[in-house]
């Protein structure tokens, strides 16, 4: 800048690199003063933005269908024995709910206003912390708040899991699908399992009938009068006992002679049978048959 004297001489002020130039308050140019080297946001930003948010959805919805969730255990209404707690992310929320001074007759305070106000003031961040200045310890109170907002997050949760596991520990309780958990390692342990981690079908204690084809069975067990008490499937009535596994206890001799002799509650059948059209080589047949239903093949 010059500044002229009254001598009509004009003196220049130079820069001189001893002085410190002023700073300027920095503000950040607006993107046109980059040509090249910016974009407008609407449209070519946004339009890149939601590229690669279809590729990430995509991504994601792929690896969803490969892997699909696995189906927990079945509810099981008669487990008193069961704590309740919800997912980990929300054991936050979940604790905050303990509180005597937000439940009870204030729970509008805890599942609503506090929450609500946090959600809220997370939406207006671009509102409240407009400073140009981007960064965070420049930031002191929108950083403070957010600081805040995480090591409570992080107290919580950890308060919560600890009350869990204390909880646990008072009742004597192994959480169910921990316990499964174990069941299944000690099983792969001792050589069997399916490794799988849905729960296996519980061991079949009777066994099907074996040799469903025989004609002993179609032929005569059938037509005999032991198909009106033991069943058509073997499976015995009420107090009538079922004949599937017969076998384990007794051989062909030992049924046939309770055919012919009858046994606690059950008379002879013998002559009921012959009387009826069957032979005695018939009843001998299903004797053997019946001794070949073996629960343990
Ligand atoms: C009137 C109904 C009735 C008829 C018919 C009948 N049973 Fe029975 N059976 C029973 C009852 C009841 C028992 C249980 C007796 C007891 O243990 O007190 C039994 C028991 C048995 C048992 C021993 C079961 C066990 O677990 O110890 C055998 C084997 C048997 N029946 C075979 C036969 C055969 C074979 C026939 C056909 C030839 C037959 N029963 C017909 C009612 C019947």
């Amino acid at each position: 800048m010059a500044t002229p004297t009254g001598n009509a001489q004009t003196v220049v002020y130079v820069g001189d690199s001893r002085v410190a130039r002023p700073t300027k308050v920095h503000v950040p140019r607006d993107y046109m003063a980059y040509p090249g080297k910016s974009e407008t946001f609407i449209p070519n930003f946004l339009l890149k933005e939601w590229m690669v948010g279809s590729v990430v959805l995509v991504g994601f919805l792929v690896l969803v269908v490969m892997h699909p969730a696995p189906l927990g255990y079945p509810a099981d209404p008669t487990n008193s024995a069961f704590i309740p707690m919800p997912d980990w992310y929300f054991l936050f929320l979940y604790q905050l709910l303990k509180y005597p001074y937000l439940s009870e007759q204030f729970v509008v305070l805890g599942t609503v206003l506090i929450p609500g106000l946090a959600f809220t003031a997370l939406t207006l961040i671009p509102f409240l912390d407009r400073t140009p200045e981007r960064r965070f310890t420049k930031r002191p109170v929108p950083t403070m708040m957010m600081l805040l907002s995480l090591a409570a997050i992080v107290y919580l949760t950890w308060v919560s899991w600890d009350h869990y596991q204390h909880e646990l520990k008072a009742k004597n309780i192994i959480p169910e699908h921990i316990a499964r958990e174990q069941e299944m390692h000690a099983k792969k342990q001792a050589g069997g399992g399916t490794g799988g981690d849905q729960p296996e079908p519980a061991p079949v204690k009777v066994a099907a009938i074996v040799d469903a084809d025989d004609a002993a069975y179609k032929e005569v067990y059938m037509k005999a009068t032991c198909v009106q008490c033991h069943g058509a499937q073997l499976k015995g009535n009420g107090p009538i006992p079922g004949l599937l596994g017969i076998g384990d206890k007794y051989n062909a001799e030992q049924i046939m002679d309770i055919i012919r002799n009858g046994i606690g509650g059950m008379g002879a059948q013998y002559d009921a049978n012959i009387s009826m059209g069957l032979t005695d080589q018939n009843l001998e047949d299903l004797a053997a048959w019946l001794a070949k239903q073996k629960a343990t093949p």
